[in-house]
């Protein structure tokens, strides 16, 4: 429900949106489709009115345009949030019944009421039992704020009703008498208007289709209606300020639907309202879908199925929006199918191409279902089902859902969820360091003279924001470092983590390729372990680590998820995979000298930098062909630094254990249990005879001597047959000078002890001596093709020392 989506966007990045906003008003092109006629917020149990991060303007309660009637006590709640934005720092509180009385135009209008769901000191949250009427409708009845948000921070609920001429608004809040001690709270109350008949029916209209039943179904004034979902099927959910003008949320759909699917985006599309009015739904609505996919012969016989808990025993409004957009759909009968609601058959021919008129025209459809009470249960599922009928391209398509409660008699409540487990406790103490404390100052209005109150509350108020203010500059990190992506935009460019998307496994968790930005961005997508008991400090630290590192020769973190116990890495796409797929056991065409050598030189670059560090060094620990990726330029890149610490603090019960993979261990590492950038270079000389052998670092089907790939090349290049174990492909391709320092550098960095291996930076420039060598003299020539006597004088010649590089020759 429309909580959800609310939860998803970060303080952060709702303010980037602001001012992502702010730009595009400042260029002019922010007119939306629909401007209200009213457009109030009101920011309860405020004295003063209060710019919130979408930018509007949240009317306090001192301004009498809204006059707050109440007969007994009455208490205003100040939060001292050190996050949380309008209207959740402050809310209004009482045992006793009160009311806003808002002064309105006649015609039909959203009401959103917000609700903070947190412990407010002297007030129970398990008391909070209240109703809420909207003039003469009842919206809530009995209502727990605290079991409708199921474990959410915030809550809003939404309701459409119509106003008759010239009327006030009466909203009217009375604690449950039923319950001892209970109270009523709001936070923040929205009237928007809405365009005329958007979802009721004018009065010459006959009705929508009522589902398995034979007459239409009208609904008129007096009918309230109340949201229960709202989403962009197949598409990322849309904040209010997106909306055509109306500021309605709209939610993803990934925990709706239920069979397998694919969602296609084609943000390039230009729509053509001809079908229906602009501001039905926001464009990106339209340009996202989810249909069955390549994979739709298999599915042909099942259905594309999304469950909607609902109520039992109302009437329910269903809106399904359309959009065709892919070019091979364009005429009527190209795609068609059906459409089961509720079990009952909501169409039996759907044509997209026939409703619009056309490819890129969007359209909606009406329809109204009873949900009727089966066997005492309070929520049951309205299904949508979505399943191919005959045409050219068997296929189904959907592209946004609303469903609404209708009422009966004007009333439209319903009954509590079931408690969570532990809900009834009071809430989870706060996180210190996810700035989720609250604070609560409490002002008795009425004891104090209101001058005296009001200025206190002044006072107050501007040190809440000032304290706001500090609070979010000592919080650069990290969204202006590097970016925060809610859950839902992972899931929605991992198609909910999709095994299809799964580009790799590691110790770490599963790499998934997935697509940002609606689809027009690929990235590497690392979902850690779940269940791991690391803290989100560490996770905050280590990435703001992470982000800092900056170079042309390390993937680059483009942003993180912290949601859910989720710990998500976002990561450029390296297009052609890990060096490793471009050595052995591939069908990849094998690489030439120089590339490998090239190669090898830009990840010793980008070792050498972490080894430098931007403050301290920083030790890889898991230097190998499956960390060095390959860019669209097949530039090489390091990836996976820094997580070493990471991955340790969430194995805290094996963290002692040595850390690497098989094959690539440092051997004195193993021996004194010490670690230094020495054991990365010794990593990199085993990276090195992988790239020269193309052959794995372990392999168990070879002699006894042979299968440890370092030892057996160290043991060829004393014996200077280094020649007869290289990859068969660069025989005759390599200039003897080249390999031989190639050889030279690759055995200095297995050197046993570490302090006689290289430093990076030596490495560095012994590999660009053996691309120079490579280079300046004539490949592939018999004359200067390896053979073992040469080698044996070469060997002699160029090693000189026993450790460090003589890099001058
Ligand atoms: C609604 O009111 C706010 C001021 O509170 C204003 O900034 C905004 O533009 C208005 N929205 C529309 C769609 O007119
Ligand atoms: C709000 O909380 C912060 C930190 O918890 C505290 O420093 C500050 O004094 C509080 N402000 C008020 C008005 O109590
Ligand atoms: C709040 O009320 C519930 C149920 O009435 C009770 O179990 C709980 O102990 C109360 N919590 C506090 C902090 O008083
Ligand atoms: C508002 O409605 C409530 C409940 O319907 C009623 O008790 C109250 O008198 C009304 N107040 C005004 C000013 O109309
Ligand atoms: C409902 O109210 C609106 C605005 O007051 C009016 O334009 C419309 O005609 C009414 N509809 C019906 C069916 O009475
Ligand atoms: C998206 O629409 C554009 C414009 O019609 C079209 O050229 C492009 O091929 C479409 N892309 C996809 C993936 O369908
Ligand atoms: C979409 O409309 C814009 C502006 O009118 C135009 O520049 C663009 O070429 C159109 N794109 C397509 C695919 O028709
Ligand atoms: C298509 O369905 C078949 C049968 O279940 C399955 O084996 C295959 O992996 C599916 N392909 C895709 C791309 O989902
Ligand atoms: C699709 O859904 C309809 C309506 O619930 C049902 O009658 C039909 O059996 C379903 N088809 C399959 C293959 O599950
Ligand atoms: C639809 O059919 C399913 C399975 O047959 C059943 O569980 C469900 O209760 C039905 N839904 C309604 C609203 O009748
Ligand atoms: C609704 O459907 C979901 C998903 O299939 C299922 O987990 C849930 O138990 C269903 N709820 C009811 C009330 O049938
Ligand atoms: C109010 O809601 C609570 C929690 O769902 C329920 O236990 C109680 O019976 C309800 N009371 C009334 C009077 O409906």
């Amino acid at each position: 429900m429309m909580n959800r989506s609310n939860k998803s966007f970060s303080l952060q990045s709702l303010l980037l949106l602001q001012l992502l906003n702010f730009c595009i008003f400042i260029i002019g092109e922010a007119v939306p489709p629909y401007i209200p006629i009213e457009n109030i917020s009101i920011n309860c149990g405020s004295f003063s009115d209060s710019i919130a991060w979408d930018g509007r303007l949240w009317s306090g309660e001192s301004n009498s345009k809204f006059p707050v009637i109440n007969s007994q006590n009455k208490l205003s709640v100040f939060l001292n949030a050190s996050t949380g934005h309008v209207p959740y720092i402050t809310g209004r509180l009482s045992y006793s019944e009160f009311s806003y009385i808002i002064p309105l135009t006649s015609g039909q209008k959203f009401i959103r009421l917000h609700f903070h769901v947190n412990s407010y000191p002297e007030f129970n949250l398990s008391k909070a039992f209240f109703s809420v009427k909207a003039g003469p409708f009842t919206l809530l009845r009995n209502f727990s704020a605290l079991l409708h948000a199921q474990g959410e921070e915030t809550l809003v609920k939404e309701f459409c009703v119509s106003i008759q001429d010239g009327q006030n608004l009466n909203i009217t809040f009375t604690p449950s008498s039923a319950i001892t001690d209970a109270y009523a709270f709001i936070n923040g109350i929205e009237i928007v208007s809405m365009p005329a008949n958007l979802f009721y029916r004018p009065a010459n209209d006959a009705g929508v289709s009522f589902l398995g039943q034979s007459n239409l179904y009208s609904f008129g004034n007096d009918t309230a209606l109340e949201m229960f979902y709202r989403l962009s099927v197949g598409g990322m959910s849309i904040p209010p300020t997106e909306d055509t003008g109306m500021y309605r949320a709209w939610s993803d759909d990934f925990e709706y639907i239920t069979s397998a699917s694919y969602f296609t985006v084609n943000n390039s599309i230009n729509l053509t309202f001809s079908a229906i009015p602009s501001f039905s739904a926001p464009e990106s609505i339209y340009r996202t879908a989810r249909v069955m996919g390549p994979n739709r012969t298999f599915n042909e016989h099942s259905n594309l199925t999304w469950q909607f808990p609902v109520d039992s025993d109302f009437d329910y409004f269903v809106r399904l929006h359309f959009c065709e957009m892919h070019d091979v759909v364009a005429e009527p009968g190209d795609r068609v199918f059906v459409i089961f609601i509720a079990n009952l058959t909501a169409e039996s021919q759907a044509d997209v191409i026939a409703w619009s008129g056309g490819s890129r025209i969007p359209k909606y459809r009406d329809y109204v279902v009873a949900i009727k009470n089966k066997g005492n249960q309070k929520k049951q599922n309205l299904s949508i089902k979505l399943h191919p009928a005959l045409g050219r391209y068997i296929d189904a398509i959907l592209n946004g859902v609303e469903i609404f409660k209708l009422s009966k008699g004007g009333d439209l409540s319903g009954p509590n969820p079931d408690p969570m487990p532990n809900l009834l406790e009071p809430m989870k103490p706060p996180i210190e360091q996810s700035g989720k404390k609250w604070k609560i100052i409490v002002a008795v209005v009425g004891l104090i003279s209101t001058f005296a109150a009001a200025s206190l509350l002044f006072f107050l108020i501007l040190r809440i924001r000032s304290s706001k203010f500090a609070n979010k500059s000592s919080r650069a990190l990290p969204s202006d470092i590097c970016r925060h992506f809610s859950l839902r935009e992972i899931k929605a460019a991992t198609n909910n983590f999709d095994e299809n998307f799964i580009i790799g496994r590691g110790g770490f968790g599963n790499v998934y390729k997935g697509f940002i930005n609606a689809g027009s961005i690929p990235v590497a997508i690392k979902r850690l372990n779940p269940g791991s008991q690391q803290g989100v400090l560490e996770f905050r630290t280590e990435i703001e680590m992470l982000s800092q590192l900056r170079h042309q020769n390390l993937v680059s973190l483009m942003g993180y998820c912290k949601d859910n116990n989720e710990m998500i890495l976002v990561y450029d796409y390296m297009v052609h995979g890990t060096l490793r797929d471009h050595l052995y056991n591939t069908n990849n065409p094998p690489l030439q000298w120089e590339k490998r050598l090239k190669m090898c030189i830009a990840a010793a670059q980008g070792l050498h930098y972490l080894h430098r560090g931007p403050k301290d060094t920083i030790i890889h620990r898991d230097v190998k062909t499956t960390n060095i990726l390959l860019s669209e330029k097949w530039v090489a890149k390091v990836s996976d630094f820094g997580l070493s610490k990471m991955n340790d603090l969430s194995n805290t019960h094996i963290s002692t254990a040595v850390k690497g993979s098989f094959g690539y261990l440092d051997p004195e590492y193993f021996r004194l249990q010490q670690l230094t950038e020495k054991s990365d270079v010794y990593s990199f000389g085993v990276v090195l005879c992988e790239v020269l052998c193309a052959r794995a670092p372990i392999d168990r089907a070879m002699d006894h001597l042979q299968i440890s790939l370092a030892e057996w090349a160290q043991h060829c290049y004393n014996n200077g047959t280094l020649d007869q174990i290289m990859d068969p492909y660069l025989q005759g391709k390599i200039n003897l000078p080249s390999l031989l320092k190639f050889g030279e550098v690759a055995m200095s960095c297995l050197a046993t002890e570490g302090i006689k291996r290289p430093a990076m930076s030596e490495v560095v420039c012994g590999l660009e001596l053996a691309l120079q060598l490579q280079e300046s003299g004539i490949n592939g020539n018999d004359e200067n093709h390896v053979n073992d006597s040469t080698v044996i004088d070469y060997h002699v010649l160029f090693t000189s020392g026993s450790g460090s590089l003589n890099v001058g020759r």
